[in-house]
């Protein structure tokens, strides 16, 4: 059974297949009109969304199928301490596809292990939010016309930002990217993406202070929120919370076909003056989200039915290590009763497989 946990489950060339097919929806609508017929979606969101959650729902009836699930684990047997791999055995007897947002960092991935059904991830803690990726190269791709010799500014909270981090792995993969990193020194980019995807793949990264000094050379410029939600500590939040704002002041010296991006909701960190500035792409992006889950939705449940046994590829039994804990309180490996998954990286450090952080 294939799954979307992490944007590397699935091949540059798989990536290409699903932004292919996106592109034949966007052109051949009624084609696809039933092609989900009597097929059923589970959305599993665990954790607040407006776009991700709608958009999983309006791609599915787009395709003539059903959707069922909630969107408060409040209103779920979650209240009653029901674990994610039981919930995900019990809805694969209801639904053919399940699309689920958790709070914990690796839930999803708990999900895969346990379900009969695809899984996809629609966003874990600070961790991955690889349909959001998929969105950003579709649209990118529309934008631009290519997905290789790019400078892309990511802008914001580097550090929370799941988007960023996926959207960075899944770059890492085509030539010519380069990455500038715009954030205050307590929202960095994650060192484990800086060293173990961009230098490992030899996508050179450059942090920097402010979006001035690197504007005029961008491609794209990724935007993002201040994700509230994950500090520890209100004081910190209300001191970062409006590090970056981009204005059209701020924008005079960009490239003429520069695109901005931004996974939406918007806060603070784009004034309304930029929405119609003919670059700004990030409601554009909206809509191209609802394109490639058609597209992604439609491809698993195709290869689930041509390929039921192929395994996700990075399921692997012989990191069980049930005596080492993660050090990340937000893992959903400190939360439930799931065994203990580490990897040895190539320069020897240990880290969870759910959620990423290195063991100290
Ligand atoms: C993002 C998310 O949930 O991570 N939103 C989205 O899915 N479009 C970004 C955010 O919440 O800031």
């Amino acid at each position: 059974m294939r799954h979307l946990i992490d944007t590397t489950d699935i091949s540059v060339a798989e990536v290409d297949q699903i932004l292919e097919t996106a592109l034949d929806i966007i052109a051949n609508r009624k084609k696809y009109s039933e092609a989900c017929k009597g097929k059923k979606l589970a959305t599993l969101f665990y954790e607040p969304s407006t776009r991700t959650r709608l958009s999983f729902t309006s791609a599915m009836m787009e395709l003539g199928g059903n959707v069922l699930g909630f969107s408060d684990a409040a209103s779920s047997s979650v209240s009653k301490g029901e674990t994610v791999a039981d919930t995900v055995r019990v809805i694969g007897c209801f639904a053919d596809i399940i699309a689920m947002r958790h709070s914990k960092e690796g839930a999803p991935l708990v999900a895969s292990h346990y379900s009969e059904v695809p899984i996809i991830n629609a966003g874990d803690g600070s961790h991955a939010h690889p349909t959001q990726t998929l969105t950003d190269l579709l649209t990118i791709r529309r934008e631009k016309g290519r997905l290789n010799d790019l400078t892309i500014g990511f802008c914001g909270d580097l550090k929370f930002g799941r988007t960023v981090h996926s959207l960075i792995k899944a770059l890492s993969r085509y030539t010519g990217i380069n990455v500038i990193l715009i954030a205050p020194e307590e929202l960095r980019l994650p060192s484990y993406i800086r060293r173990e995807v961009c230098d490992k793949n030899h996508v050179p990264t450059r942090e920097v202070a402010t979006m001035e000094e690197v504007m005029s050379e961008l491609d794209i410029l990724y935007m993002t929120r201040v994700q509230k939600e994950r500090f520890l500590d209100e004081e910190e939040f209300e001191r970062l919370k409006d590090s970056f704002i981009l204005n059209p002041e701020r924008l005079r010296t960009a490239k003429k076909d520069m695109i901005i991006l931004h996974p939406l909701p918007r806060v603070n960190e784009i004034t309304r003056a930029v929405d119609n500035d003919p670059r700004a792409a990030y409601f554009r992006q909206v809509e191209n989200g609802k394109f490639v889950r058609m597209a992604l939705i439609y491809t698993l449940l195709k290869w689930a039915e041509e390929r039921p046994t192929t395994p996700t590829p990075r399921l692997d039994t012989t990191l069980v290590n049930n005596s080492q804990r993660c050090s990340n309180r937000q893992c959903i490996s400190n939360c439930e009763d799931v065994d203990h998954l580490f990897r040895t990286t190539e320069n020897g450090d240990q880290r969870c497989v759910y959620c990423e952080a290195r063991v100290k």
